[in-house]
């Protein structure tokens, strides 16, 4: 067990910035090796804030993430910028024998989720997609109830990012942020994972079940130009982009068990924050926008709102929390986004210094960032079903690799 793991950052964005300070500098047993952005303000921004938290520390500082990865005793580097660098990043990474986490997005390409994959099978090195939300409370305790039978045969599974973004993707060019490129160029299913990473453990893809197709269709983009449009003025330059990013996004995946699942990407339009987590089989569901679960020969089915049913899903966690949230409840939740980024950067770290596999390994990072490309085709074929590959190679038929926490 090595006691002490080195670690470089590459991308110091919210996102990087906010998992050193919440889930990396409290860790006695982690140190931050070198802080890389192509920023230089950003660079010494983290180098403040790393000196403020852990005084003494000298990181290497660069723009240019091969420096990085060229370091002496470098075990292990989170791979956080925008999504374009992600899998450039993750193959030197690996191949430079680290300890690889990256941070979620989709794919621009298929042949890119190939390289993740030949660069994992050929280096042997290990390289984690940093999916927090298979670490969440109720997803551990939707599988937990999943796999004790509760809800009985799964057929269905639903899920979305449904996250009002207007003000960052419009923000963009001034916020120096990557989003706004993307609106504006692209039509797809732009961030699976959040929703898809529980319900592929759920359904056990790449682990006795696979993605088999896809089919998705795009809403007309209307969203953000009435944003800018209220906000900039209706003959102002930005309320005239034309952004090619339909407002929500509905694919629907078929998988070789014979389950759906329904994804929505919903990010430009007012609404309150969701992932739309619903999980249903032949003796009961999960359904997270209204917090209800729903157990066949328990509950009737005209019991809802006023009447008690609706909103009980809490009164499981007694009964069914997942046993890592019940040692975690009595430790004490910590870091961000509810304690579930802090679990998986646990789950990241326990690997790093036992030298085992990672929890969410190269294969569910190629077929969960895949949709994004295919839902992108199947959008442009007019709802056409899109084939998704077996990044497995077949060994999906027979794996009994682990899926995260299960
Ligand atoms: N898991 C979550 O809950 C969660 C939440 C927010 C963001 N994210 C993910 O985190 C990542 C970063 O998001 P963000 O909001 O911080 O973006 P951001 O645009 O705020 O920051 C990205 C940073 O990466 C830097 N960068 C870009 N290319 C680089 C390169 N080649 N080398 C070094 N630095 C480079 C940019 O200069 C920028 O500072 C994205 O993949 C996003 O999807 C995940």
């Amino acid at each position: 067990m090595k006691s002490t793991v080195h670690i470089g950052i590459i991308g110091l964005g919210g996102r990087g910035m906010s998992l050193m300070e919440a889930c990396i500098l409290p860790r006695a047993e982690v140190k931050v090796a070198a802080l890389c952005d192509t920023y230089e303000d950003r660079r010494q921004d983290a180098a403040a804030r790393l000196e403020k938290a852990a005084g003494g520390s000298k990181p290497l500082l660069t723009g240019d993430y091969r420096e990085v990865l060229e370091m002496k005793g470098l075990d292990a580097v989170l791979v956080s910028p925008g999504w374009t660098p992600h899998v450039d990043i993750a193959c030197a990474a690996m191949r430079a024998g680290i300890y690889t986490a990256v941070e979620v997005g989709g794919a621009y390409s298929i042949e890119d989720c190939w390289r993740l994959v030949r660069t994992q099978e050929e280096t042997g090195a290990q390289c984690m997609l940093m999916e927090n939300c298979c670490f969440g409370r109720y997803e551990l305790m939707v599988l937990n109830m999943v796999r004790q039978g509760l809800f009985g045969e799964i057929v269905h599974c639903q899920g979305g990012y449904r996250h009002d973004l207007r003000s960052e993707v419009a923000g963009g060019w001034e916020n120096r942020h990557y989003r706004k490129d993307n609106y504006l160029l692209r039509n797809c299913e732009n961030y699976p994972t959040h929703e898809l990473g529980p319900i592929a453990q759920v359904l056990d893809i790449n682990r006795g079940n696979r993605m088999l197709k896809l089919n998705s269709a795009a809403s007309k983009a209307a969203g953000l130009h009435d944003y800018l449009a209220a906000r900039k003025g209706n003959e102002s330059p930005d309320a005239r982009l034309r952004f090619a990013q339909g407002d929500v996004v509905t694919t629907i995946i078929t998988c070789a068990g014979g389950e759906t699942i329904t994804l929505t990407l919903d990010t430009t339009l007012p609404r309150a924050y969701s992932r739309a987590f619903h999980v249903q089989g032949t003796r009961g569901m999960f359904s997270e926008d209204n917090k209800t679960i729903f157990l066949d020969g328990v509950h009737d089915k005209f019991e809802f709102n006023g009447r008690g049913l609706w909103g009980n899903a809490d009164s499981y966690f007694e009964k069914y929390e997942h046993p890592v949230w019940t040692q975690y409840i009595k430790e004490g939740v910590q870091g961000g986004h509810d304690g579930m980024d802090w679990l998986e950067f646990t789950a990241f770290f326990d690997a790093v210094r036992s030298g085992s596999p990672v929890p969410i390994d190269i294969y569910d990072m190629a077929a969960w960032m895949s949709i994004s490309v295919l839902s992108e085709e199947s959008i442009t074929l007019g709802g056409a079903p899109v084939a998704i590959p077996d990044f497995t190679n077949g060994k999906w038929l027979t794996r009994q690799d682990k899926f995260c926490l299960s």
